[in-house]
């Protein structure tokens, strides 16, 4: 949700140094943040210069070849955004940098919403300053402006201007009369600093400069840092300096977050799915025993749960739907899944013995980020299955575990989604271990199936061509419909949410029992019905009844596409076409049966010349409530 880069560095030399190309380059890697506009700010001959466009980056790209006041910038410093529009469309004016000061003085760039804006720009139209946008941020662009005139000093400046906000902001700005220096804060809202030689960088999360430097620095909450070229400084908002900022390396590879020869990240991602669930498992045995030790929380905590919620949005609230079958199962604990948003307002049953899940690839969806408070400030334990290290989720949990999957950039989240499955699996049978529900060969044998998923993947992913030719045949499709049981289901519910994300296709998951209820309604001759049907080999009730459920919509004109176990024949006589996973435990199988639908949505989305990385209306990371 937006994306911020700051850069500060020596005076520029090659042409590829430029601030202002370190910046483009920083947002490029953010896009997927928002892409409503991109605007950049740099410092030139002593006057703030701000370039800015509604739509795609390239639009700005575009503006600034043609500007060659902005392309030929000999300043140190820049800003830059890609916006996710909260308050006030998505148009030139209202894209960011937004200029602040009677004579626009400074450029603020801010990701987040400024609650007490209206009341602040009241305030400042009163004082004569005059506002050309309708947002948010313009506010905080001439109150730090403001205060920079009675200060003199940019840091002190922005630590009061942001002191005197509320809401959720990062802001960085540059100012006129401080040409070598980016002032930043943070409140509710991602931030971190990348260290390199002789130059420094800000951005909302790594990837604004993983292809400069790898060292990073975690800024915390209602933190004011001030970087220039050759020096980073950190103070709270209360004007103390912070002198214990955590330093890490980023483990994420530069090409990482490069689509390396594939069409979109969407389908790199989904083709990594292998090597990511096999780095989420990665280390996790020893001697046999099952060792979590990234998830630092004393065992005694985990022995007195009488109840687990798991908070997620999105796709990771379907990966948390899988982990209350698993944790059911193997736990015997209570286990509740919601969804972050309405957990938090509804006022929960939540004591000093529930364990909070808090489930998200970020790890700074506001809506997940405010469940995991509220669970805390009632006492409970809160866990959090991450995969950006430094995100506020860990941060602000009582343990974390990572995902370790690498970056995911597309929007529509793949590779992501089966790390946290697979690490909900992990901590399920950490907590059966831990408590005693599993013996010990049991865990081992689970573990030992369970790591022979990712070469199963690799299979599902070089048989993907039968699905590639479904997806380019039923590219005018204008609604498909999916069904599955037991963890069928959540996986029904994530292939309906990969179309309408990013083929802009009504489609529907159900719980294929729930059919004859009302669904089956809906199908009429030549609907299409994918069905996930559960292993042969688990229990046979299961397995026969989702049959029924092919037979049932069949007989009503359906078109099936049923995802099935390799040799799994009962369903051929239902089916008009059958696609093949491998078999596995039928909790393990939403870690295969997912991946033919993954590929069904990008292949079609594709074929219907959408932009599968950047589906219209959505962000990636959504840091607004
Ligand atoms: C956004 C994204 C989804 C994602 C959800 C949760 O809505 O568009 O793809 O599943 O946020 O994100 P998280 O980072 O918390 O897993």
């Amino acid at each position: 949700m937006c994306g911020i880069v700051g850069y500060a560095g020596p005076k520029a030399s090659a042409p590829s140094s430029r601030p202002v190309d370190v910046a483009l380059q920083g947002l490029a890697r953010l896009e997927y943040r928002g892409y409503d506009s991109a605007g950049v700010a740099v410092i030139d001959d002593d006057a703030v210069r701000v370039t800015k466009r509604a739509g795609k980056l390239a639009n700005l790209r575009e503006a600034l070849a043609k500007s060659s006041g902005s392309t030929e910038t000999t300043g140190r410093v820049a800003i830059a955004h890609t916006r996710w529009a909260t308050h006030g469309g998505p148009t030139d004016t209202n894209a960011h940098p937004h200029l602040g000061g009677h004579d626009h003085e400074l450029a603020v760039v801010h990701n987040g919403i400024i609650e007490n804006f209206a009341t602040l720009r009241a305030d400042l139209e009163a004082d004569g300053f005059r506002f050309a946008s309708e947002t948010d941020s313009e506010a905080a662009a001439h109150l730090v402006a403001r205060e920079m005139t009675q200060t003199g000093d940019l840091t002190e400046a922005m630590r009061r201007a942001a002191a005197s906000l509320e809401g959720a902001f990062t802001l960085l700005a540059v100012h006129r009369d401080a040409p070598d220096t980016v002032v930043a804060a943070r409140r509710n809202s991602p931030l971190v600093v990348g260290l390199g030689d002789g130059e420094n960088f800000l951005g909302s999360d790594v990837a604004a400069f993983v292809d400069s430097t790898k060292e990073a620095l975690e800024i915390g909450q209602d933190q004011v840092v001030t970087v220039t070229a050759d020096d980073v400084r950190i103070i709270g908002f209360d004007g103390a300096e912070v002198t214990d900022a955590a330093r890490y390396t980023i483990e994420w590879d530069a090409a990482a977050a490069q689509k390396g020869g594939y069409p979109s990240f969407m389908a790199k991602e989904i083709h990594e799915q292998a090597g990511a669930v096999a780095d989420t498992l990665l280390g996790r045995l020893e001697n046999g025993s099952l060792k979590l030790d990234e998830m630092d929380i004393d065992p005694s905590v985990l022995r007195s749960v009488d109840k687990i919620v798991v908070v997620a949005c999105g796709t990771a609230a379907n990966a948390g739907a899988v982990a209350k079958y698993a944790i059911e199962h193997w736990c015997r604990i209570p286990t509740e899944v919601e969804l972050a948003h309405e957990f938090r307002y509804r006022d929960p049953v939540v004591t000093e013995k529930t364990l909070v899940v808090a489930i998200s690839q970020s790890g700074e969806t506001m809506d997940t980020l405010m469940a995991v408070r509220h669970a805390r400030e009632q006492g409970a334990k809160v866990i959090a299955l991450c995969n950006t290290r430094g995100s506020t989720i860990p941060r602000e949990s009582d343990a974390a575990l990572y995902l370790h999957v690498g970056p995911e950039i597309a929007v529509a989240s793949t590779k992501a989604y089966l790390g946290q499955i697979a690490a909900c699996y992990l901590l399920g049978l950490f907590l059966a271990q831990v408590r005693g529900n599993l013996y010990p060969d049991e865990i081992a044998a689970l573990m030992s199936d369970l790591e022979q998923i990712p070469d199963q993947i690799q299979q599902v992913l070089d048989s993907s061509s039968q699905v590639e030719r479904l997806a380019q045949d039923m590219k005018d499709a204008t609604s498909v419909l999916f069904l599955g049981r037991h963890v069928g289901y959540p996986t029904a519910m994530e292939g309906a949410l990969k179309l309408k994300e990013i083929a802009y296709i009504h489609a529907e998951g159900f719980a294929a029992g729930e059919l004859k209820h009302g669904p089956i309604a809906l199908v009429e001759e030549g609907q299409p019905v994918f069905v996930i049907v559960p292993s042969p080999n688990g229990r046979h009730s299961l397995h026969s009844k989702v049959v029924s459920n092919i037979q049932e919509v069949r007989a009503r004109g359906a078109r099936t596409l049923v995802i099935a176990e390799e040799g799994d024949d009962a369903v051929v006589p239902y089916a008009d076409e059958v696609i093949r996973v491998p078999a596995t435990r039928t909790l393990f199988a939403a870690l295969l049966t997912v991946i033919p639908l993954q590929i069904f949505s990008c292949e079609l989305a594709t074929a219907k010349g959408l932009d599968v990385d950047q589906p219209r209306n959505l962000a990636k990371s959504v840091t607004v409530e």
